[in-house]
């Protein structure tokens, strides 16, 4: 979703702010801009539609000179992908600029109110009005005229504003999205996350809802919006390493990030497993009131896209190995249902971004129905990471490409950890806990193993390129693998339509559809629904369907049922799925690659979801 990026200081803005541009490009978008003020007063700016290297190239031929800028990538919600419609959006005079990230719900009514006094629009954007509601307001000041405007508007937002009329600042506003104050020596930044940050200074502020920021190049005064007192607020340390953000000799960060799996095993557990007393000890979670934890009747998960996926794993190892049950609910559904919470009710929710509009929204409905809230998040100091009462963190490091991998492999194996640590608070044996936490130690080195298939799965994606259509079929905790296959198959090599299901529902419609132009993709490790799943794969077979098979190292009587067959390690049942996910990674990418697709930036689609 959009990015904003700004600078105040002593060197030139537009060196940051197209650098942050370019680190802010994963979240997804389709036109960018920026906007710099320079010592003369005067306030110059670029749009471009498509690829910040168009802006570049833009930049190259006319400058953009001053120390003093706001940037921005759009993703497009009001108003089609145009320059017009691109931000940094301006009053009539072009006097005011603004970057927005989020929706302006009641912009519809404050558009005509403000064409009526005579205010002339440029683009469809919500957005827009907020520069001519600030132009309606301003005497001078800027902050006071934003925190007027701020008064009559709806919805959500991550504000920047910049005035040649009040030159020496940037005024930041936010309700409901993303947005970081950095801190640096005679210059200072914002943005939407800390990724576009790192490296230009260590520390930084998260602003919190009804938050207003005044930023100067040597100082910063954070107000509220309700009541104008100032507020003090908490320095945090950058997360994001540099280093992390190159691609490291991948043709893509989907690429990379799936290779990452690993190391992110490794960062996701260490410190975490016990296995010579077979526990688990999760930090985050001792800050809670142990009795509360160990009275919870019932765990909800809430998520959104692959993390639901995950989740979805989560359920089938908590129940079986904690007994707790578990349900998963989509965030965008839960938001607007009446769910059945209690104070023995936990509503965890898991996201990678921590920002997901909708899994935040249940998370407060959960909260305010007295629900413990809990968080499995990857990004260090997100909302959904300061929302909940305690959590998780993934360690998984920054994930750039928009299809999520190596934080659903974190995912995972966080659930694989809570199950422990939740089982061996209830019934779960010592002896038991011994071999899960056994097993999730060897993890890295049995993802390592499957990584080798790597060349394997880049020649069956070449040869299956041609075809248009596939199932993915999984059964207990390979179902919801079979589901995230398919999602990202569609994803990543969007022009393939694709549907994951569970292997016992083949007979219930999909088997309709297969035919020898339909392949179907199995994943059948040698575990309690084997001979289910095989059976399955006859009934394709006997359809003239393809089969790829993802099957267990060893299994030599698949040979002669599936046309191609990629072997995981033998592993425990529960932790399969963290297997056989990554070739179905891998071949989505290469896919993708196949028919030419943006694999780390796909059409229409954004790293997080910020909004509705
Ligand atoms: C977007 C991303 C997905 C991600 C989903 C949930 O759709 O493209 O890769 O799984 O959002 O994001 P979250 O940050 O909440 O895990």
């Amino acid at each position: 979703m959009c990015g904003i990026a700004g600078y105040i200081g002593k060197n030139q803005a537009s060196n940051f702010l197209l650098d942050a541009l370019k680190r802010l490009e994963y979240r997804g978008y389709d036109s960018a801009g920026m906007a710099v003020l320079n010592g003369e007063n005067n306030l110059n700016y670029l749009k471009s539609l498509g690829r910040i290297n168009e802006l570049e190239e833009k930049m190259k031929k006319i400058e953009l000179n001053g120390c003093l800028g706001i940037a921005h990538t759009r993703w497009a919600t009001h108003g089609h992908p145009s320059e017009a419609n691109a931000h940094p959006h301006s009053d009539c005079d072009e006097n005011i600029f603004v970057v927005h990230n989020g929706i302006i719900e009641n912009y519809k009514i404050l558009k005509e109110d403000l064409i009526k006094k005579g205010h002339l629009f440029k683009s469809d954007t919500d957005t827009e009005v907020i520069a001519h509601l600030i132009e309606e307001h301003f005497k001078g000041n800027l902050e006071e005229a934003l925190l007027s405007a701020l008064k009559l508007v709806e919805g959500a937002y991550a504000l920047a504003v910049i005035s040649k009329d009040d030159p020496e600042k940037i005024v930041v506003a936010k309700k409901s999205s993303p947005l970081v104050i950095c801190i640096g020596k005679d210059e200072n930044f914002i943005a939407s996350d800390s990724s576009a940050i790192a490296g230009y200074a260590d520390k930084v502020i998260y602003l919190d809802d009804g938050e207003l920021g005044i930023i100067t190049k040597d100082d910063y005064r954070i107000i509220s919006i309700a009541n104008n007192n100032k507020i003090q607020k908490e320095h945090c340390n950058i997360d994001s390493d540099v280093a992390d953000l190159q691609k490291n000799g991948h043709k893509y960060f989907m690429l990379k990030e799936i290779f990452e799996s690993p190391e992110v095993i490794k960062n996701s557990t260490r410190g975490r497993i016990i296995p010579e007393k077979g526990l688990v000890k999760l930090g985050g979670l001792e800050v809670l009131d142990q009795e509360k934890l160990r009275n919870i009747k019932r765990i909800i998960l809430i998520a959104c896209g692959t993390a639901s996926f995950a989740a979805m794993v989560g359920e089938y190892m908590i129940e079986e190995y904690a007994g707790i049950p578990v349900e998963v609910e989509l965030g965008s559904e839960f938001r607007y249902r009446k769910p059945i919470i209690d104070s023995q009710t936990a509503i965890i929710a898991v996201s990678q971004s921590g920002e997901t509009a909708d899994t935040l929204a249940s998370l407060e409905e959960a909260r305010r129905k007295g629900a413990l809230t809990l968080g499995i998040v990857n990004v260090v100091g997100s909302t959904i990471s300061r929302e909940t009462e305690a959590g998780v963190y993934n360690h998984a490091g920054p994930e750039i490409a928009v299809a999520s991998t190596k934080a659903f492999i974190s995912q995972m194996t966080v659930f694989a950890l809570l199950s422990v640590y939740f089982g061996r608070i209830k019934e779960m044996s010592l002896t038991m806990g011994k071999r899960i936490t056994e097993e999730i130690e060897k993890m890295p080195c049995l993802i390592e193993e499957v990584l080798k298939n790597d060349e394997q799965i880049k020649n069956i994606a070449r040869e299956y390129s041609k075809y248009r259509n596939f199932l993915f079929m999984g059964r207990k905790y390979n179902y919801p693998i079979a589901e995230e296959g398919a999602l990202k198959l569609k994803e990543v090599a969007y022009h393939i339509h694709a549907e994951g299901y569970a292997g016992g529902e083949m007979k219930h419609g999909p088997i309709a559809m297969i035919d020898e132009n339909f392949p179907c993709l199995f994943i059948i490790p040698s575990d309690s629904v084997y001979e289910k799943m095989w059976s399955n794969m006859e009934e394709v077979k006997a359809r003239n369907g393809k089969i790829i098979a993802i099957a267990t190292e060893g299994n030599k009587e698949i040979k002669n049922i599936a046309d191609d067959v990629i072997y995981i390690p033998k592993t425990l049942e529960m932790l399969t799925p963290i297997l056989s996910a990554i070739p179905l990674h891998l071949f989505s990418v290469y896919m993708g690659m196949e028919l030419g697709c943006d694999v780390d930036k796909p059409r229409n689609l954004a790293k997080s979801v910020t909004v509705e």
